[in-house]
């Protein structure tokens, strides 16, 4: 498959398209160490080595981002009223990209930021129960008896109950406290305050620490992000 010059680096984020067709016109590109002839060239990704100011520039069809989103953004790609979690990323960034899944406005977390809408919607379907992990911290100190209810399920006003969750203290932590941890493998609306409401308790914060065996990298602060290593990304596809 061949495509233009200067969708080949807008894709790859080197710029907007009319920024990279300046720096075609700059010769600031070669196509297999030539000066690019023009935006309207066609390059086949793969094959032909294209370099930007004398450094290559790999075609890469998907990206993948570990993003930390923090509170007051909405998991959305455009929105009127809110910062979105695109708006962390460079203007020039590739277009296509989306949260996988969602976390409230006032949850902050792992959220995996991505073009591949085929393994997202792996990640997403229901009938894969891909475990999500939140740390929380919650109104009244749960017990022994909140533990045992999760793990039943709950019944939060939709047609089944939830599937068994694990709900445990914060590693060193004992019971009662009001720090936890809970694994669920379902994504429904609110679905951990909704637990926790069920069971007259509620969610004062809330931080998503993993998903799918891909963990928060906590070197990052809320609103940065980093590309997905080769292992984290095997263990999504997994
Ligand atoms: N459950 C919630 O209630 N909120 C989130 O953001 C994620 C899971």
């Amino acid at each position: 498959m061949q495509i233009r010059l200067d969708k080949y680096l807008a894709d790859m984020g080197v710029g907007t398209r009319s920024q990279v067709k300046q720096h075609i016109r700059r010769k600031q590109v070669t196509v297999n160490g030539e000066f690019s002839a023009g935006p309207e060239q066609k390059v086949t990704p793969g094959e032909d080595v294209v370099s930007f100011q004398g450094q290559s520039i790999p075609y890469a069809q998907y990206e993948y981002y570990l993003f930390y989103k923090p509170k007051g953004c909405v998991s959305a790609t455009t929105d009127n009223c809110h910062k979105t979690v695109l708006d962390y990323f460079p203007e020039n960034r590739r277009k296509g990209l989306f949260p996988v899944g969602r976390l409230d406005i006032d949850t902050e977390g792992l959220l995996l930021i991505t073009n591949d809408g085929a393994l997202s919607h792996n990640l997403l379907a229901p009938g894969k129960h891909v475990p999500k992990t939140y740390y929380a911290e919650v109104l009244n100190p749960v017990t022994e008896e909140d533990i045992a209810q999760f793990a039943q399920g709950i019944d939060i006003g939709e047609a089944k109950p939830t599937r068994p969750a694990k709900l445990a203290p914060l590693p060193g932590e004992g019971l009662p406290t009001a720090q936890v941890e809970l694994t669920v493998t379902e994504g429904k609306f609110h679905q951990v305050k909704r637990m926790f409401e069920a069971v007259g308790n509620e969610v004062l914060c809330l931080k998503r620490v993993s998903m799918g065996g891909l963990e928060l990298d906590e070197s990052l602060s809320p609103g940065e992000y980093r590309p997905l290593t080769d292992t984290e990304l095997q263990k999504i596809r997994r």
